[in-house]
């Protein structure tokens, strides 16, 4: 039996459909709440615009087919257009700048690349772990950890420094990561606010240019200072300015060059920062699984982090567990949007051609079906039963799917596993009793207002 029509929320108003049915500022969390009424799939109308959305692992298996199904630009995706039209992210799978692009950058991404890359994470991580060493406060930790992130993107990707993390000034308040932040928040606003762009939003509007224009002159500014690769072993940048695309021999233009590094700059240090934060708050709470990733490090490296090596990183395997909870948990891209080349069925019901399909992955990686009563909780011991990410193929997607899936995955998975042995190995975490978990959507997920004061081991 396929139907059409799709259940909805309750409420939904003539022209305008179902913008009460969402939190506007916490849309993909609201969405997963819904599905806890409606079920894993349901529709939500905008004006003329239907949106689907899934919230469960079978649901989210269907949409996986790269050839019956591709990436549709949902908001903010689509907003983020704004920072350049040829970013990676961005871009549709059919621009020939994609394609150039892809395929210059997907080399960057090998395990050498990721091997040159390891000691640029390793003194970044370092300088931070001094600074906090010295401090006596409660830390920011998504300022921070923001700050870690853009600057071994900075430093990896592009041969670019902006501040050495050991100075006090190098907190929470680099003007570049407050700039950042800026730009994803306008890109997050809700469609209602998006309404009144022409009027009363116009100086928000006006700011907003003018950060992205602040941006695209930084990213200038890095590929003016991009020196020849002289070693054989390029960054991103280097990789860009001196490769031609091995398909056409054409070499990137500057702009698609520059909407890249904006791309790397914002996809490349965002997410890992979100899905820092998340871990290090959730594990101020299990002090049980500090202790077994400490155990592991001491086996690894003989009791000293500092030592830690490329090759080390991947033998972390508990904490490596750890990370892979936290995103099941907190996936910090939120979800991922799809679309059908041709009309299909989708859970017993229509979905015509080119309609977007929202995969939620709060609801997917909550699925009780798979993973199972305790699903809401943390509980890395899930990963070390079964390693397999793949319980079911589509239960488990924080990198996305396909052809368009997270390019930076591997790059991120080292980061994150490699700064939080220093920092565990070199503090304990000691939470705020009285903070109550609130997650902010600024395109992707993060802890709210999260300070944690840190006791040095040493
Ligand atoms: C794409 C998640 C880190 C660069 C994506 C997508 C997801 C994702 C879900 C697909 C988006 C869509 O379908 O619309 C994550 C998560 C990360 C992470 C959870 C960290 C935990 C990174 C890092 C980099 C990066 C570190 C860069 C070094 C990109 C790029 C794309 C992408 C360029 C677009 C790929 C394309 O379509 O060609 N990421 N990401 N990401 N990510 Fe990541």
């Amino acid at each position: 039996r396929v139907v059409s029509e799709l259940p909805g929320p309750w409420g939904r108003l003539p022209m305008l459909g179902d913008v009460l049915a969402l939190n506007p500022r916490k849309p993909v969390q609201s969405m997963a709440k819904l599905s806890e009424s409606i079920g894993p799939i349901y529709e939500l109308r905008f004006g003329p615009k239907r949106m689907v959305i899934i919230n469960g692992a079978e649901l989210a298996d269907t949409v996986q087919s790269d050839s019956q199904w591709e990436k549709a630009f949902g908001p903010p995706i689509r907003r983020l257009r704004m920072l350049g039209s040829s970013g990676l992210i961005v871009a549709s799978t059919n621009d020939p700048q994609w394609g150039a692009a892809h395929r210059v950058l997907m080399p960057g991404f090998t395990r050498e690349s990721m091997r040159l890359y390891h000691p640029v994470m390793t003194d970044v991580v370092s300088e931070l772990i001094r600074r906090w060493g010295r401090c006596s406060d409660p830390i920011d930790v998504a300022g921070d950890m923001n700050t870690v992130t853009l600057e071994i993107m900075a430093r990896a990707g592009f041969g670019y420094s902006f501040a050495n993390l050991d100075e006090p000034s190098a907190g929470t308040n680099m003007p570049v990561v407050n700039l950042m932040l800026d730009v994803l928040r306008y890109a997050s606003r809700p469609v209602s606010i998006e309404l009144l762009d022409a009027t009363i939003g116009r100086a928000a509007r006006r700011r907003n240019q003018l950060n992205v224009a602040e941006l695209q002159r930084l990213a200038e500014d890095m590929i003016d200072e991009c020196r020849p690769d002289v070693a054989g072993a390029p960054d991103l940048l280097q990789r860009m300015m001196e490769t031609s695309d091995p398909e056409t021999r054409q070499p990137l233009a500057r702009s698609v060059v520059r909407d890249q590094v904006l791309t790397f700059l914002i996809a490349g240090h965002e997410t890992s920062a979100g899905t820092l934060t998340f871990a290090l708050h959730l594990l101020s709470h299990r002090p049980d699984v500090v202790k077994r990733v400490r155990q592991e490090i001491d086996t690894i490296t003989g009791g000293d982090p500092t030592t830690l090596a490329y090759e080390q990183v991947a033998k972390l395997r508990y904490l490596r567990r750890v990370v892979d909870e936290t995103l099941r948990l907190w996936p910090v891209a939120g979800g991922f949007f799809r679309r059908p080349k041709q009309d299909t069925e989708l859970g017993g019901y229509t979905v015509r051609r080119g309609e977007w399909v929202y995969v939620n992955l709060i609801g997917v990686h909550r699925d009780k079906h798979i993973w199972g009563s305790d699903a809401d909780q943390f509980d890395p011991e899930r990963f070390v039963r079964d390693p397999s990410q793949e319980r079911q193929p589509g239960a488990y997607k924080p990198f996305g799917i396909g052809l368009r899936s997270c390019i930076g995955r591997q790059f991120a998975l080292h980061e994150i596993v490699l700064t939080l042995a220093h920092i565990l190995y070199a503090f304990d975490l000691e939470p705020d009793l009285k903070y109550r978990l609130a997650v902010d959507e600024l395109v992707t997920l993060k802890p709210a207002g999260l300070r944690m004061r840190l006791r040095s081991r040493s």
